[in-house]
């Protein structure tokens, strides 16, 4: 029988045997009432690994942005966010419908950035005002790709100018530091906020963090509160991030290099064009030509045991993690060249 390969994302791993471990011995208490040990540790070590006063532990990303753009903005505020964020693409509604927020797009170009003259021409000082810029990084639907602080800094600067709040979706914020050499505390130095998750390459199962001045975080406290995420033990699953924070960092490299080679071995392939964005980090992105069904593409694949994702109809996701390992990438792979092979033949 063939194995499975799954490279839909990087939420699909599954703890390891010694983070199970770490979390079957967590010291937990009541987290409404500040007592549980594990999450307390966490918050203090998210805080310091971001460079913020402090940190605030979530059930899941959408979350901690949601928290974040409530206590930026006040009702009636407007958000800027690129037009090809998770914000904009996959979070909007809770900024609409339980914020009364609305969401202005600037223009994400194919590697997530933002020109500062659209920026410059989109913050407005009133009806609405505009309350927080949103940045992502590294960018998701924008190939993987890595935001530098160069970029981060400019951007912010204009925000500022403008009395501008920056917050940065760090959902994969370790990817960005990782594949840049440069610590996260730095390269979110000139944001008021960040938040990242422990459930994508960092491999934890559950839960996000959004860090930030100690004010805000007491405030985004109770909006957490507000939007039902505030956990009772949840140092059961603070542990389990508390340790991929500690031991699966560093590792994060080999999902690179994993992701660096599929993005070289199938550009090699006829029927697709690998992404314009290149390779940065983990996530693999290439467009079938025209002649070939996605639907059926990606049907196709999973028959043959790899399960990919798709952020439309003939654009193709590949995501690299610690589930997979090299030898998986290859097979997957071949399998890819097998599969795409047999559908330019049937088209
Ligand atoms: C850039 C980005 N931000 C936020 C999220 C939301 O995270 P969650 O699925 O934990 O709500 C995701 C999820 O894929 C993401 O890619």
């Amino acid at each position: 029988m063939q194995s499975n390969i799954d490279l839909r994302s990087d939420t699909v791993t599954l703890p390891t045997r010694t983070m199970r471990e770490a979390i079957s011995i967590a010291a937990v208490g009541d987290d409404h009432s500040r007592e549980d040990p594990s999450v307390n540790q966490l918050e203090i070590a998210a805080s310091e690994f971001t460079g913020k006063e402090a940190a605030l532990f979530v059930p899941s990303g959408t979350m901690a942005n949601l928290v974040a753009l409530l206590t930026h903005c006040g009702r009636g505020d407007e958000v800027v966010a690129g037009s090809e964020s998770h914000i904009t693409n996959h979070e909007g509604m809770g900024a609409f419908v339980l914020g009364g927020l609305s969401v202005r797009t600037v223009t994400n170009d194919f590697k997530g950035r933002i020109s500062l003259e659209e920026l410059k021409n989109a913050l407005r000082p009133e009806w609405p005002k505009t309350a927080v810029l949103c940045l992502e990084n590294t960018h998701n639907r924008c190939g993987g790709s890595v935001i530098p602080k160069s970029e981060i800094k400019a951007l912010a600067t204009v925000a500022r100018e403008h009395a501008v709040a920056v917050h940065v979706d760090g959902a994969r914020i370790v990817n960005a530091s990782v594949a840049l050499e440069l610590p996260v505390a730095d390269l979110v130095e000139d944001a008021d906020s960040v938040s990242f998750c422990f459930s994508k390459g960092l491999g934890a199962p559950v839960g996000s963090v959004l860090c930030g001045s100690r004010d805000f975080i007491e405030e985004a406290r109770f909006n957490r509160r507000l939007v039902g995420g505030a956990m009772r033990q949840s140092g059961i699953i603070a542990e389990a991030a508390r340790y991929a924070l500690e031991h699966h960092v560093q590792r994060i490299s080999e999902d690179h290099a994993n992701a660096q080679w599929l993005y070289n071995e199938l550009g090699q392939l006829d029927g697709i064009t690998m992404d314009p964005a290149g390779c940065d980090t983990n996530l693999v992105f290439f467009e079938l030509d025209p002649g070939i069904d996605g639907q059926k593409f990606r049907s196709a694949l999973a028959e043959n045991g790899v399960r990919c994702s798709g952020t439309s109809e003939r654009r193709v996701r590949m995501a690299c993690h610690l589930g997979v390992d090299r030898d998986q990438v290859k097979e997957a792979a071949r399998r890819t060249a097998k599969v795409l092979a047999e559908s330019i033949g049937r088209n």
